[in-house]
């Protein structure tokens, strides 16, 4: 047997990581500056990370939600902390797509509705109500596309406002990121964001915030949507909080109410997930990585603004997108084969992602610029035909 070959693999071969690199059996180090879709967010092998996962491995690795789980309830409290929603409960389950499905059944559940309202450009799974919302043709079967969904153009006030005169009191969920992350890094305006809150208490509609990519702490606040200042219903959670270990989760506000078998899961939320989670959110309080990434996020943004070639930068701390003339696809080729440096793409073509580890260093970030002015030029400077891919 072998692995169904859905994924165009880079050819790289990684043995071993550390803070911001991944190391091959020769031994070449390669700059990591997308952590494997915005998941690393403490660094790679970070030593807090590695022994609280070993110990809680040597005294147990797994029971299932059927005994009393102090961790989850220490993971819980610690998240409550960080994030600013001390009051909210906390549900664990294992990816981001589980995280959106698990949030829009509860928004129906609580609603008795199944309508969604979801936006262009959003993505955010591949399970069967998530991957309806999600809009990226391809990747939905006829199986998925049995859902009843209404999607809206992204920071489109008016046509907001119309798609709620319309069919607001159908609707059981809004859903939206706080920023988009595979559209290409961008961002609903904090007026889209405050009417659309404002619009969904009026319809009795639950605000879901999709914070898989742009939460835990990359954007410089908790989450992206706190920059906007609003309170959603439900926010899920998933790649960042775990670095690497697969954990999820969403954040319920106060007036759902729970009953037994309501929601579940067999590994969301054991004891090696856990603690895990518990790691990376202690790393990131004790290091004060929001603060970092904010800092280190403007400094570098606007070090990449001012390279000629670059179109826009977009984004908030170290949730980047950059946008060039052409497509991105030969500087991502190149920056792999010539430099030993991975970034990201993403659906718009001409933009490129860039979602490091929470604390990449201010060195790394002007190495990638400056790699990035020495390749623009040479792009510039040669006809675009002999451009390597
Ligand atoms: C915003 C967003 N939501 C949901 C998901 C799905 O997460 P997962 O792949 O863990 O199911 C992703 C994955 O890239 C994402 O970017």
């Amino acid at each position: 047997m072998k692995p169904f070959p859905v994924y165009p693999l880079f050819d790289l071969t990684p043995v071993s990581a550390e803070g911001s690199y991944l190391y091959d059996a020769a031994g070449n180090a390669f700059l990591d500056l997308y952590g494997g879709h915005a998941v690393i967010s403490i660094g790679h092998s970070h030593p807090h990370f590695v022994r609280r996962v070993r110990e809680q491995l040597e005294h147990i690795a797994f029971y299932s939600n059927s005994v009393q789980m102090p961790l989850q309830e220490q993971l819980a409290e610690r998240l409550g902390t960080l994030s600013g929603y001390p009051d909210y409960s906390w549900f664990m389950v294992s990816t981001g797509a589980e995280a959106n499905e698990n949030a829009l059944k509860l928004a129906s559940f609580a609603s008795g509705r199944k309508q969604v309202l979801c936006f262009t450009g959003g993505w955010h799974g591949r399970t069967s109500a998530a991957v309806s919302v999600t809009d990226d043709a391809p990747i939905v079967a006829p199986i998925n596309a049995q859902h009843a969904i209404t999607r809206a153009p992204l920071n489109d006030l008016e046509a907001l406002r119309a798609a709620f005169a319309q069919s607001g009191s159908q609707f059981a969920a809004a859903i939206v990121e706080g920023i988009q992350g595979v559209a290409g890094v961008i961002e609903p305006t904090p007026a889209f964001l405050q009417e659309l809150r404002r619009l969904c208490t009026e319809h009795g509609v639950a605000l879901i915030l999709d914070e898989v990519q742009s939460g835990a702490g990359r954007t410089g606040r908790y989450f992206a949507h706190q920059w906007a200042g609003i309170r959603p219903d439900l926010i899920t959670l998933a790649k960042g909080i775990g670095n690497g270990f697969p954990v999820a989760g969403l954040m319920i506000a106060p007036h759902f109410e729970a009953r037994h078998g309501l929601l579940g899961t067999t590994f969301g939320g054991a004891h090696l997930a856990a603690a895990a989670a518990l790691a990376v959110a202690e790393v990131m309080a004790q290091d004060d990585l929001m603060a970092h990434a904010a800092r280190l996020g403007e400094q570098w943004m606007a070090a990449l603004r001012a390279l000629p070639g670059v179109v826009e930068v977009r984004g908030r701390g170290l949730m980047i997108g950059v946008q060039l003339e052409g497509p991105v696809a030969p500087l991502r080729n190149r920056m792999l084969a010539a430099h030993r440096v991975l970034i990201g793409s993403a659906g718009q073509k001409h933009t490129f992602r860039l979602l490091p580890a929470l604390n990449l260093s201010a060195n790394d970030a002007e190495r990638f610029t400056d790699l990035l002015k020495t390749e623009l030029s040479r792009a510039a400077s040669v006809p675009a035909a002999s451009v390597v891919a």
